[in-house]
């Protein structure tokens, strides 16, 4: 009775004239992030029905009559529902609506949803299919359990492996996953080629580690034809995978060692792995390419932290990965600080956390503009000194995808050079 109470006064404080519209608005704030899961099922739902394509190939604005009639397989009791699909679509920023008579609408295709198209060749839909496949959505049910328990990972908390583990025994999870990879790879690639070709010219060999079924190297191996390329990553990825001429595969354990080469690429890999792993897998790739008494780089393409304001998207993207990998691999996003300590752990026989490390600040900024990418280089450069006698130095060139780099966008995409000298 008490509890009862105080729980009446509790309301009658809250719904005073003065708050009573602040608490209407944190309702929808929170109505919105109970209910935000909803915008991923609709975009799945509309990729699976095949909307985005079926609008590109009736090659104008397609009215909902339209889209219904070409919509395979709808039973006829729920084409009365397919506009309710669309609304929230359109809501969300992935389709259009064009007024083409009196009383008639028609939808339009979005920058976001030709990114979805099956036939373009920067499609990100392998990536949304991976991510909103029922394995990798599971683990979230279980985030709260693994803040309580002993697992590295919710992944392994919700089905008993590592992720890459998992990987290796599921081949449907494994294909999707690779897709997903290449579909990402497609796009940065084709940018770090053409703009960050200085970084590539002039080496012999290059070992693209964690290199997926090779979609990166691949390009690379094209461009430089003289350059010996190879794919490098576990066995079961690259067991049926051919090399062409310049390109090559190799199956192994990056934790154990790495291919000597005058380069090593790193895409996607450190973000999977804590700072203790990711710094291992440094001192693999720095003694591959010291082995044969060589100089040589580590080109890490990676995300980099950095809370610029009034940048909320691209904030969020960064904040939404990091939970990805906190939730499925052990890895973490990094700020410059944090990749900065990377190298300097890794050239010390120290324990990581016992190491001090120096960021010179960010040397010069220039932006450049790439049609719908934007390519932002800023560079910092710092020289950890090895207790092994070697010198690990490094420059950070960052570049972000997104147009209005001058006014601060956050950067999804930093491309690193460590420099590792013999
Ligand atoms: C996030 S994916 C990145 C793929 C590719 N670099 C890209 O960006 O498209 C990570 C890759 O690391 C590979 N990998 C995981 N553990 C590995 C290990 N111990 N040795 C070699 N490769 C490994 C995975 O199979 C996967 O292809």
């Amino acid at each position: 009775m008490e509890r009862l109470k105080s729980f009446t006064h509790l309301n009658i404080d809250l719904v005073d004239e003065e708050n009573a519209s602040e608490l209407l608005e944190a309702q929808a704030h929170v109505w919105n992030h109970i209910f935000s899961f909803i915008n991923s099922w609709s975009l799945k739902c509309a990729i699976q029905l095949g909307i985005p394509d079926i609008i590109h190939s009736h090659g104008q604005p397609m009215t909902l009559s339209h889209l219904i009639s070409s919509l395979p397989k709808i039973h006829q009791n729920k084409s009365c529902h397919v506009y309710r699909l669309m609304r929230i679509l359109v809501h969300s920023g992935f389709f259009s609506v064009q007024k083409t008579g009196e009383n008639e609408e028609a939808y339009l295709l979005t920058h976001a949803s030709k990114l979805l198209l099956k036939d373009n060749p920067l499609s990100v839909t392998p990536f949304l299919m991976a991510m909103l496949d029922p394995v990798l959505t599971q683990p979230w049910n279980y985030l709260s359990t693994w803040f309580q328990n002993d697992d590295p990972t919710p992944f392994k908390t919700a089905h008993g492996m590592a992720f890459w583990e998992y990987g290796g025994k599921d081949s449907k999870l494994g294909n999707f996953f690779n897709d997903a990879m290449a579909s990402d790879a497609r796009l940065i690639t084709t940018v770090v080629i053409d703009k960050c070709k200085d970084v590539f010219e002039g080496l012999e060999s290059l070992v693209d580690v964690g290199g997926g079924t090779g979609t990166v190297a691949k390009a690379i191996a094209a461009a430089f034809p003289l350059m010996e390329c190879t794919v490098f990553d576990l066995p079961h990825v690259v067991a049926d995978l051919k090399g062409t001429n310049n390109l090559k595969y190799a199956g192994g354990d990056m934790f154990q060692a790495v291919p000597s080469a005058d380069a090593i690429l790193l895409k996607w890999i450190l973000h999977d792995w804590s700072d203790e792993e990711s710094v291992k897998i440094l001192r693999r790739c720095k003694e591959a390419i010291t082995s044969k008494g060589k100089k040589g780089k580590v080109i890490i393409i990676d995300m980099m932290m950095e809370n610029k304001k009034g940048d909320e998207e691209s904030v969020e993207t960064q904040f939404f990965f990091d939970m990805l990998m906190m939730v499925l691999v052990t890895g973490k996003e990094r700020n410059e600080i944090e990749w900065a300590k990377l190298f300097t752990d890794a050239v010390s026989s120290r324990q990581a956390a016992a190491q001090p490390c120096t960021v010179v600040p960010w040397a010069a900024a220039g932006h450049r503009r790439i049609g719908a990418l934007a390519l932002q280089r800023k560079s910092v450069l710092g020289r950890p000194s090895g207790t092994d006698g070697s010198d690990f130095s490094y420059r950070m060139v960052v570049d972000s995808r997104y147009q209005k780099v001058a006014q601060g966008k956050s950067v999804l995409y930093a491309l690193i050079i460590a420099q590792i000298n013999s």
